[in-house]
């Protein structure tokens, strides 16, 4: 594995390496055992939006791991007064062994990696966000025992977190519904991958249908980073398209709820629903730093 791209580029395998070695990192974490593996390189992380769990666990992830991580804001970057993204590859290429990007276009991403010479790995774009659907997958298997066979259920907006949701869930064996207002639908670029699996992904309005019998109950804000302006429409397409007590009867009993946060208390999510879950979101939370070491070690080492 050269990047972390996007999950359409991993197979079934290498997801499954990611977690293994997530698992056994978190387990050397906890018992304080050293794993100093990427003692003497650098990571440059480049961040377009906002992030709190994103540039906290990659940079603490880096620190433990050895090596050191470097903030870039698009605010002092000169990618923010337009210098090629081509040429800020190339430079960055020189100077450091990896770098993370949270950015818009997922066509930046790519181009950060064909035009550079080093590791990129994507922290977020309006496309996906596979960092967070690898702690994601890392939790569930920690909560459920396996992953395969499962039923993942995602309410909301057919965006980032949606579209490498059903990447993820179906390449790992699990079942996925997504309910999601037509107008807010996956990307078709997912959708054409969903289509090989069959029944195995399935795409309705109706949020009760969706969450039948689900093992995982998923969730994410209805307006995302970079779409602000769109935020009073979105309040009115996605009405009723939240977690509730409702969504949770027609889940399995033992079902488990995760939020990739920051959460909307009352929009895509109740309070009461959410801190009935706070556990199982927080270990998610908490493996971003894991899985993202894991990450790491795979494309850096
Ligand atoms: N879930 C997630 O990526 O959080 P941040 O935006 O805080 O990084
Ligand atoms: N869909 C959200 C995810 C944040 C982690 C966004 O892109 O803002």
């Amino acid at each position: 594995m050269k990047h972390l791209l996007k999950l359409l580029d991993l197979s079934k395998e290498e997801i499954i390496e990611i977690l293994n070695l997530a698992d056994q990192l978190k387990y050397e974490n906890k018992n304080g055992i050293e794993h100093k593996v990427l003692a003497g390189k650098t990571l440059g992380m480049i961040f377009q939006k906002s992030s709190t769990r994103t540039r906290v666990s990659f940079e603490t992830g880096m620190y433990q791991l050895g090596g050191q991580a470097l903030f870039l804001s698009n605010r002092d970057l000169q990618i923010g007064r337009g210098e090629p993204v081509q040429d800020t590859a190339r430079v960055l290429s020189r100077y450091l062994d990896g770098i993370m990007i949270r950015t818009f276009e997922q066509k930046e991403v790519e181009d950060l990696a064909e035009y550079g010479s080093i590791p990129v790995i994507n922290g977020l774009t309006d496309f996906c966000h596979p960092c967070q659907v690898l702690a994601d997958l890392m939790t569930i298997r920690e909560h459920k025992g396996r992953l395969d066979g499962l039923k993942l259920c995602y309410i909301g907006d057919g965006n980032n977190m949606a579209n490498s949701l059903i990447v993820g869930g179906l390449k790992v064996g699990m079942t996925v519904a997504i309910a999601c207002p037509d107008d807010y639908a996956p990307d078709s670029k997912v959708l054409e991958f969903a289509k090989e699996y069959g029944d195995k992904y399935i795409q309705t309005p109706d949020i009760l249908a969706a969450a039948k019998d689900a093992d995982v109950i998923y969730t994410d804000v209805w307006t995302s980073m970079g779409e602000e302006a769109e935020t009073e429409k979105r309040k009115i397409a996605f009405a009723g398209y939240q977690v509730n007590d409702e969504v949770m009867a027609a889940a399995k009993p033992d079902a488990m709820v995760q939020h990739c946060l920051p959460a909307h208390r009352e929009e895509e999510i109740t309070a009461k629903v959410f801190e009935e879950h706070a556990d199982e979101i927080f270990d998610e939370a908490e493996n971003r730093l894991h899985a993202q070491k894991a990450v790491m070690v795979k494309v850096m080492k």
